[in-house]
């Protein structure tokens, strides 16, 4: 290929322009991390190298010895660690980009025209554009780079600029092609009350494949994924590369070793069912897929996520202020909800320390149960007989924030709205629609539909007082999905769907900038990027049971800040799991994260008042180091045995400790855990018992996992739990 006329340049020191083997290429060098990309003779994208900086800014030094073309075929492309595939590619791996033309051709021939360094936002951005001219085809690449955060952010465009209308079958957002090797996936799976789950996969050869259909990211599978390589990585060593990708519908991650045992990870829309029309003019954007690489491990990887989210991915709003401890009505009084009962609930919690008052489902419509009311945002009267105000004005005196729930994407067939409207929701043509939870979704996709209930969340949002937050719950995995106004676009109803939403709550942001948002899909359903971009936390799990959360919060954790995680602590027997566990062992394990009480506050005895006052005081003092500062797993949870997470602020002077045990081991010996990120130089004193050490023999000789009272010996006693707080004594 002809020289592309690519000069050399650089941006902020992150980015240069620079050549490999003669040919044009880009190398970005993050905090730690180091990333070449560079072209083939016939002007494909290649991603030669990604991983630890090799403190060079010379492309081959990172490409010695790459593979030789195969002598037979040189244009094959098995086994090249290519940027991007796309059909027509031969690479015989999975395609990230499938353009249909008109007249069925399928094969696309993109070739580098152009590359740019930018500044977007501030930020530094390299943007590559390859074309197809005789399709009509061109492609961007946007790498938003994070020097500081050690991330990039992946953003594809397709653009038809040819003469003749485009089909798009699959834009995924970005692949990672890996050198041969062994390795493992590293996923968050789960179901719906064990949302979450970390688990490793070994990969073998084939692909592995995992995602959603369900209309929402989903709770089986959580669009984030690791990968490492096999017996290197663990939570505090070893390389890993990771992947996060902003969206809340149906999404893909697939993972196949190929040719040569390479590997590629590749992240995006899910292909099925997916359909774009693209007019002559038109452009496609994929969702944005934050991609990174640590060498400590998987906790070096969260670190890196949470303090993208906390200093760019959430809403500028919130994002790096701690959030208020709330109180949630739904396990306290489920859809039984009435004006005076709330506003007794109020005062306690007010009591107790709440800051945010949240009323769960059941103040709406005919909402007395989940048959009846989903898209009838109006307040129930006879449960609320003057409306919201009496409440909200209750709960301000008080000095608390107001919220309430929401699920504006669903409607009950017994509802107003649908029997005025039943053409707004997602309706097989031919049958009886499949129902779950009683409810259909609602075709966001159409600008009326979203206009309606915008129109009617604004109403609730004005019309009684000030409400300062919203749950936005969402509860039903979707089916029916199409558009009969558009019969030829009706797949495309899945990514507009999503798409109409985000721009439903970038409206309510603009119009109430206070507002925060919690997102919520039966639990964490949805709790993903593209979510949080637009909510400030989520709802991780119905389950509210303490020992099953600690796996589900333990796996949050990994992906996303825990200044967006909330927890609850709920009545016992616990009304998912029927266990009793003793109120402080709940709080701690709530304190997490973002703290919030969802029990019957009302019938708490005097006693529990009084413990609950003061692990919630206990809970403000340490609030700011869990949810702002950097989150270490020091022992994950177990099945019997302990467990302990650490947090350090920022300036690395204030330590918390949590500790736990969920089912003790008789017999079993007290391990020590060493804490991390401390200053080495620095001497602590642990805030309970004035024990004081340094930085260093905290981090090389640690602490034992032991529980009050140690009677000398260490009881193997059920559900223990104990927070420490260290603070560094010397000025310096
Ligand atoms: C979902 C949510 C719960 C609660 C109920 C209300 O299940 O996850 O927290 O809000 O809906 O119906």
């Amino acid at each position: 290929m002809a020289d592309t006329g690519v000069q050399p340049g650089s941006v902020d020191g992150i980015v240069r322009r620079a050549r490999a083997g003669g040919l044009a290429a880009w190398v970005i060098r993050l905090r730690s991390t180091a990333i070449v990309l560079h072209l083939d003779g016939r002007g494909l994208l290649h991603l030669g190298y990604w991983g630890a900086d090799g403190g060079s800014w010379n492309a081959d030094d990172y490409l010695v010895d790459a593979l030789p073309d195969r002598e037979t075929a040189p244009h094959f492309l098995e086994g090249r660690p290519l940027a991007y595939p796309a059909y027509g590619d031969p690479s015989y791996r999975e395609p990230c980009l499938v353009v249909v033309q008109p007249d069925g051709e399928r094969e696309l021939a993109l070739s580098f025209t152009a590359d740019r360094l930018v500044k977007h936002a501030g930020r530094p951005m390299l943007e590559l554009e390859l074309r197809d001219p005789r399709a009509g085809v061109r492609l961007m690449h946007e790498l938003l780079l994070y020097g500081e955060l050690d991330l990039l952010v992946w953003t594809v465009h397709v653009a038809n600029y040819g003469e003749r209308p485009l089909t798009l079958e699959r834009v995924l957002s970005g692949s990672l092609p890996l050198p041969a090797g062994r390795y493992d996936c590293w996923m968050l799976r789960g179901r719906w009350g064990g949302e979450f789950q970390l688990e490793r996969q070994e990969l073998g050869h084939g692909a592995f494949v995992i995602g959603s259909r369900r209309g929402i990211s989903s709770a089986e599978a959580h669009p984030w994924l690791a990968i490492a390589p096999r017996g290197e990585t663990a939570e505090h060593t070893g390389r890993v590369w990771f992947a996060s990708l902003a969206w809340s519908g149906n999404w893909t991650a697939m993972v196949e070793l190929e040719r040569g045992e390479t590997l590629a990870a590749s992240v995006g829309l899910q292909p099925f069912d997916f359909a774009w029309h693209l007019e002559p003019g038109e452009r496609f954007s994929a969702p944005a897929l934050v991609l990174g690489h640590a060498v400590d491990g998987l906790g070096g990887a969260a670190r890196r996520l949470h303090d993208l989210e906390r200093t760019v991915a959430l809403p500028a709003a919130h994002r790096s202020v701690v959030r208020p401890v709330l109180y949630n009505s739904w396990e306290a009084t489920y859809f039984d909800v009435r004006a005076d009962q709330q506003i007794a609930l109020a005062r306690r919690a007010a009591e107790l320390g709440v800051e945010l008052f949240v009323v769960d489902d059941g103040w709406f419509g005919a909402r007395d149960h989940d048959r009846a009311g989903l898209g009838d945002w109006r307040v129930n009267r006879r449960k609320f007989p003057r409306g919201l105000r009496p409440l909200i004005d209750e709960v301000h005196r008080l000095g608390m924030l107001f919220g309430i729930w929401v699920e504006a994407e669903m409607v009950n067939p017994d509802s107003d709205l649908f029997r005025a409207h039943p053409d707004w929701a997602y309706l097989p043509p031919s049958r009886e629609p499949l129902l779950s939870r009683n409810q259909l979704v609602l075709n966001f996709a159409r600008a009326d539909v979203r206009a309606a209930i915008l129109d009617q969340l604004h109403a609730l949002l004005t019309e009684d007082g000030r409400i300062d937050f919203l749950k936005w719950d969402h509860n039903r995995p979707w089916l029916h999905v199409g558009w009969p106004e558009h019969p030829d676009r009706g797949r495309e109803a899945w990514v507009r769907h999503v798409l109409g939403l985000y721009e439903l709550l970038q409206t309510l942001r603009a119009e109430f900038p206070e507002l925060l948002i919690e997102t919520c899909s039966s639990g964490g359903a949805r709790a993903d990027l593209g979510m949080l971009a637009l909510t400030d936390q989520a709802w991780v799990s119905d389950n509210t049971d303490a020992a099953d959360r600690l796996p589900i919060q333990y796996g949050y954790s990994h992906a996303h800040s825990p200044s967006t995680m909330v927890n609850w602590v709920t009545d016992v027997p616990n009304h998912q799991t029927g266990r009793v566990s003793p109120l402080e062992f709940r709080f701690h394990v709530a304190m997490q994260g973002v703290l919030g009480i969802g029990g019957n506050i009302s019938r708490w005895s005097e006693e529990e008042v009084q413990q609950a006052q003061r692990l919630v005081a206990d809970y403000k003092r340490i609030r700011t180091i869990v949810q702002l500062g950097e989150q270490y797993w020091l022992l994950p949870p177990p099945p019997v045995g302990p467990c302990a997470v650490q947090y350090v602020s920022p300036d690395r002077r204030a330590v918390v400790l949590l500790l736990y045990q969920v089912r003790g081991g008789v017999g079993a010996g007290v391990p020590r855990v060493r804490l991390m990120g401390l200053d080495p130089a620095r001497r602590y004193r642990r805030e309970r018992d004035g024990a004081e050490s340094t930085g260093a023999a905290l981090m090389a000789a640690g602490l034992p996992v032991r529980f009050e009272p140690t009677q000398g010996w260490h009881p193997a006693i059920d559900y223990r739990s104990a927070l420490q707080v260290w603070h560094a004594i010397d000025a310096r």
